[in-house]
């Protein structure tokens, strides 16, 4: 299903919420994070759109970097094993390392990235995610800070894709079958 096939959208997370939402988790992350210089670590492609959003929600001093981990491919569902694409590049020994998500599903990429970051020796590891899907948990993983729970749907928009469409969308959207 893609915009020329004529997938429906309907607004589940309008633009302020999300704005108003990522101010509130900044201030957050700010006050347990100050004097620390955390890493933000983006998994792309889909974090990008909050992860930009949040560093200049900021008032604390961060740096910022990107991982990329195959598990979708087309469709809708998990392929279930994540590979790492593009590993963190700056070095995360000592570090206090934020993984910014855009959404948690099963669990399982998070679970996976939560592993391969504590192997590198950071100071600490945590995960913020913007959306969560709780019910379509598969793997328990911790989430320390999130911007929204959201139901079983399959959503794109501020980030997230389906086919790589759609993530330039500034609301979250559930994407229907026409
Ligand atoms: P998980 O490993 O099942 O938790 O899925 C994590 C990744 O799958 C997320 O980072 C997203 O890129 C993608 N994903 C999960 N749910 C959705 C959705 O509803 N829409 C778009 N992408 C999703
Ligand atoms: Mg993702």
């Amino acid at each position: 299903m893609s915009a020329t096939e004529g997938g429906r959208l309907r607004v589940l997370v309008p633009r302020h919420s999300i704005e108003v939402r990522t101010a509130q988790v900044a201030a957050a992350i700010d006050a347990d994070y100050a004097g620390k210089a955390p890493v933000l670590l983006g998994v792309l492609k889909g974090a990008f759109v909050f992860l930009a959003d949040l560093a200049r929600c900021m008032a604390e001093p961060v740096q910022l970097d990107f991982v990329e981990v195959s598990s979708y491919g087309k469709g809708k569902r998990t392929s279930g094993r994540p590979r790492m694409i593009r590993a963190p590049g700056l070095p995360l020994g000592d570090r206090h390392v934020l993984i910014v998500e855009d959404i948690v599903d099963s669990g399982v990429t998070v679970d996976y990235l939560i592993d391969y970051i504590a192997r590198l020796q950071p100071a600490s590891v945590r995960v913020c995610a913007l959306f969560d899907k709780p019910c379509r948990r598969e793997v328990e993983v911790p989430l320390h800070y999130v911007g929204f729970t959201i139901p079983d749907v399959f959503a794109v928009g501020c980030g997230l894709d389906y086919a790589e469409e759609y993530r330039n969308l500034p609301d979250l959207c559930a994407l229907e079958e026409a």
